[in-house]
């Protein structure tokens, strides 16, 4: 592979934050605290970005609000992943004409996987006006300068080259909560799966090094966060491109080895490449849950060969027996498309019937969206739309059914649970998580957000489990 690993300077992270501080001047000047707003589309690794981009914000002297008249400045991070998720950004940023008439002076930017597109950066620069600043996934390290070029300019600034993606360490955050959190582990992705458009918006596979990745756990953990999620678009491949002899396993053990009372989960694993290793690592290392996210797509090996996943039905249910045995407690969730371009009848009830097999706590599913680009677009599907609905409903229906079962099976069971929130309901004011990443809901004292505590579960639904203090 041809591709050159591309490393942020330090000092490049440090001119973007007198960037920050220089912005932080000038709007302190004048007068009224500035406001920001953060909205965010996607996945968890979007949730992350955000967090960044937040942390930039901050250190520009902006607060923060869900209103978007009363913000100065509105950052939308977009996802490509399917076209529902695009066309509410586009009509989101669309609306945002109202705001911005009220506003004078209101800073507009669009950046993420769907502008990363060059037709929708396009479309963004023709039809929406609004707009001031677009930049893609690999440009966000340096968005206090862009934004910055905005301010002086007064001028519209596009910043979404081809890119094969960037590692940028020190980058400041702003993290959501102080119970969870994300760590990134490394981006982009090389599968080229034929659907998927993310190996085209986010780059080459790139791993963020050990000693970077284990400081930044150790930082959490210190800082009282309970629950780490690593986060890559497929965490099996970590460690490849650097070549320094740690895989994910690996990674695992080093994290694990911090000590402190706290929980690591990690997603995505693709199957192709999850391992004995990784199973045994997890069922070996204390601070691991017994959760896996493997996203299975298709229960038909004609439409995962179609697919480029590079596994089989049988492949995968090995894989899934093995994890099963190092984890008799193993909670599994997937990912599941319907409608992949000319799936049959009975390429569907495939799909049905390892579900049947595998019996998923969770799942989640997704009809088919052509994305622009992929191989998956210009393959012949000869279905429609409603077609494809029915069979969706008939997966969600199986899905909703084994997980209620799986549920119910929890009844009389006393868990360990994270407690995470409030509901803000009455009847149970406080929502937790098990190990395996179920959703508790219980009475209880919100001092208790950010404790372990034992919980025994007396009743059940599909969605959550309901359960009392012990
Ligand atoms: N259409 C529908 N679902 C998709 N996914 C990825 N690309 C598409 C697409 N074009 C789903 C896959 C993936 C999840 C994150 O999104 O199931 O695992
Ligand atoms: Fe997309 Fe496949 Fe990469 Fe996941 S592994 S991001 S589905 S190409």
């Amino acid at each position: 592979m041809s591709y050159q690993r591309k490393e942020i300077p330090a000092e490049e992270i440090r001119r973007q934050e007198a960037i920050c501080l220089r912005i932080r001047g000038r709007v302190a000047a004048d007068g009224a605290a500035p406001l920001a707003m953060v909205d965010t589309y996607g996945c968890q690794q979007n949730e992350a970005d955000s967090e960044k981009l937040r942390g930039y914000l901050q250190e520009m002297g902006y607060g923060f609000t869900a209103d978007e008249f009363e913000a100065d400045v509105i950052v939308v991070n977009t996802c490509a992943v399917r076209e529902h998720a695009e066309m509410r950004v586009l009509g989101n940023v669309g609306a945002l004409n109202h705001s911005k008439k009220a506003r004078p002076g209101q800073i507009v930017a669009v950046c993420g996987c769907m502008v990363q597109q060059e037709h929708m950066a396009q479309k963004i620069k023709r039809s929406y006006p609004v707009v001031d600043l677009v930049f893609g996934p690999h440009e966000l390290w340096r968005f206090p300068e862009l934004l910055e070029r905005v301010m002086l300019s007064h001028k519209r600034v596009f910043a979404a080259e081809k890119n094969d993606g960037v590692v940028a360490e020190g980058i400041p955050r702003r993290r959501d909560g102080d119970v969870k959190a994300w760590l990134s582990i490394m981006y982009g992705c090389n599968n080229f799966c034929t659907y998927c458009v993310v190996p085209y918006v986010r780059g080459r596979e790139r791993s963020r090094r050990p000693e970077d990745i284990v400081a930044e756990a150790r930082e959490l953990i210190a800082a009282g966060y309970k629950d780490i999620t690593l986060l890559g678009q497929n965490v099996n491949s970590y460690g490849k491109d650097l070549g320094c002899g740690v895989d994910f396993a690996d990674l695992i053990r080093l994290v694990d080895a911090i000590p402190g009372d706290y929980r690591i989960r990690f997603m995505t694993s693709h199957p192709k490449d999850a391992t004995e290793k990784l199973f045994r690592t997890m069922a070996e290392c204390a601070h691991c849950t017994h959760q896996l996210h493997l996203p299975v797509q298709s229960g038909s090996d004609r439409v995962l060969k179609a697919m480029n996943r590079s596994y089989t039905r049988e492949k995968y249910l090995a894989q899934v027996a093995l994890a099963r045995q190092y984890m008799p407690d193993l909670v599994l969730t997937t990912d599941i498309i319907v409608g992949f371009p000319g799936e049959t009848e009975e390429e569907f009830a495939e799909t049905l019937s390892l579900v049947e097999q595998v019996r998923y706590d969770a799942m989640f599913t997704f009809i088919y969206s052509k994305r622009v680009g992929t191989p998956a677009a210009s393959m012949p599907d000869p279905y429609t739309r409603e077609d494809k609905q029915k069979h969706f409903d008939a997966l969600t229906e199986l899905a909703n059914r084994i997980s209620g079962e799986k549920h119910r099976e929890y009844e009389g069971k006393t868990l360990r649970v994270l407690i995470d929130g409030e509901t803000g309901k009455e009847e149970y004011n406080l929502s937790s998580r098990t190990d395996g990443g179920r959703l508790v809901h219980l009475r209880g004292d919100p001092a208790l957000i950010g404790e372990f505590c034992d919980v025994k579960i007396a009743s059940s639904n599909t969605w959550a489990l309901y359960g009392e203090l012990v």
